[in-house]
């Protein structure tokens, strides 16, 4: 096992560490908050494990937020891509690997009878919002708050603060676009009855409802999703599923398979590219026709062209990536993997004297220090998150690579039995630590 690294190591800080920091805002290319002298510079990763440019290994249980679904280096993957990068990376035009791509996708997406292919998930939530807004000629898109659908204003305002029911007073996340006070209504997740108040004191101005179906760890209660499903259908509302985590990775056919719901809109990302840059949006004909060039200047056209999406290389390893996962006992493996995690997680909390709950499904977890059940923003806000950022930082001291953000933690195929061991070894050791020294951050 790695070496702990010191508290606080600053006075030996690495020449990489001061590159790092030269270059980077926040030491940072968006991993949130990490203190600079634990900004790990990676240089490799195979299965769940990455290496830095020190020679230290991480037990990975962020595996790229999520996009490492099949694991670091996995290598059908990586012949594929490599293979067709050598026949070129980018056409920037419907290619053999894209077209394929596109056929698998909609075969497997219940709501996907047209798709177009981008380079990321902001884009494509960013894409199905645009769409959905164009063909209802409305102007005002209502998500939930705590979501986070991208980097777009409307995939950030409401997502770190934000009071049910209201208009996201607080841009605390940057939103940076005035126009979300007016435009973007929040909604507290799991609570169809708020949902529907809002729906109905704006009716007639939504365009789009989205929602990621399980809101980050959050399971949806029984007959939330469907009656989304029921209200967006009496209102005219294009329903959009944020299915950049879930899409691949709760189930083949991803959320709309998982729960048995189907939206208007996917959008997808993460997962399906195997670690390679994709994202895709998908979903009903008549909608999609939005984005048809042929009607560029006619009402009701959406500009929409990426330069990188669907270059043959990332639709190329996300094929690789389709095959592995459809091979058969993925996903059973996949949520008995999670479940193991969060039962040994479990485990390890029961002997903390401070009240903790594990949550999440299918091949994803997350910890939360609260007695109260978590189901909501609010719920997740009243959970004493210092500790968290407290332990998360511990943890990446002692070898274990995540995200400090208190976020979720990601499992791929490439995690075992003796990985969860390895996990659990080191949370219990990071609150042991904690215990002894109190939550120094
Ligand atoms: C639910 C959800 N939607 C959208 C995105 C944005 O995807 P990307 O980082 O590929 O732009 C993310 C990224 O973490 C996400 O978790």
């Amino acid at each position: 096992m790695p070496a702990t690294l010191p508290l606080n190591p600053s006075s030996i800080e690495s020449p990489v560490t001061s590159r790092v920091r030269r270059h980077f805002p926040g030491a940072s290319n968006g991993e949130f908050g990490l203190p600079p002298e634990l900004v790990p510079v990676l240089r490799r990763g195979q299965g769940c494990r990455v290496w830095d440019v020190d020679g230290r290994e991480y037990l990975d249980l962020t595996m790229a937020w999520g996009a490492a679904l099949v694991g670091h280096a996995h290598p059908r993957v990586v012949e594929a891509a490599t293979r067709q990068a050598a026949l070129g990376a980018n056409f920037a035009a419907v290619n053999e690997r894209s077209l394929e791509l596109a056929e698998r996708l909609c075969a497997l997406s219940p709501c996907a009878e047209r798709v177009r292919f981008v380079a990321s998930g902001t884009e494509a939530t960013m894409l199905c919002l645009r769409v959905a807004r164009t063909a209802t000629n409305r102007p005002k898109i209502l998500r939930f708050e705590g979501a986070y659908h991208g980097q777009h204003p409307e995939g950030v305002a409401g997502m770190l603060r934000g009071r049910a029911g209201e208009l996201p007073a607080v841009d605390a996340a940057g939103a940076g676009a005035a126009w979300v006070a007016r435009d973007v209504l929040v909604a507290p997740f799991n609570d169809l009855a708020a949902t529907e108040a809002i729906v109905e004191r704006h009716a007639g101005e939504i365009a789009g409802i989205i929602v990621e179906p399980l809101h980050r760890c959050l399971a949806p209660k029984d007959g939330f999703l469907a009656g989304l499903r029921d209200l967006t259908r009496k209102h005219g509302i294009v329903l959009v599923f944020d299915e950049v985590v879930t899409g691949f990775r709760l189930a083949y056919g991803g959320a709309q398979e998982y729960y048995g719901v189907a939206p208007d809109l996917v959008a997808y990302g993460k997962a399906l590219g195997g670690g390679f840059p994709i994202g895709a949006f998908a979903g009903r004909a008549d909608l999609m026709e939005a984005v048809n060039e042929h009607r560029v200047n006619e009402p009701g056209y959406v500009w929409s062209a990426s330069t990188a999406g669907g270059n043959p290389v990332s639709c190329a390893a996300a094929l690789a990536t389709l095959d592995v996962l459809g091979e058969q006992g993925v996903y059973p493996g996949l949520h008995r993997a999670g479940e193991a995690l969060r039962e040994r997680m479990r485990a390890v909390l029961a002997d903390e004297p401070a009240p903790a709950q594990v949550l999440g499904d299918g091949p994803l977890a997350q910890l939360a220090f609260s007695a109260r059940p978590v189901i909501d923003l609010q719920g997740w806000l009243a959970a004493d998150r210092q500790k968290s950022r407290a332990l998360m930082l511990e943890l990446v001291r002692r070898g274990v690579f995540l995200n400090p953000m208190g976020t979720k933690l990601y499992l791929s195929l490439a995690h075992d039995e003796a990985a969860l061991d390895a996990f659990a070894e080191h949370l219990s050791a990071a609150l042991a630590t904690l215990r002894e020294r109190g939550p120094e951050v």
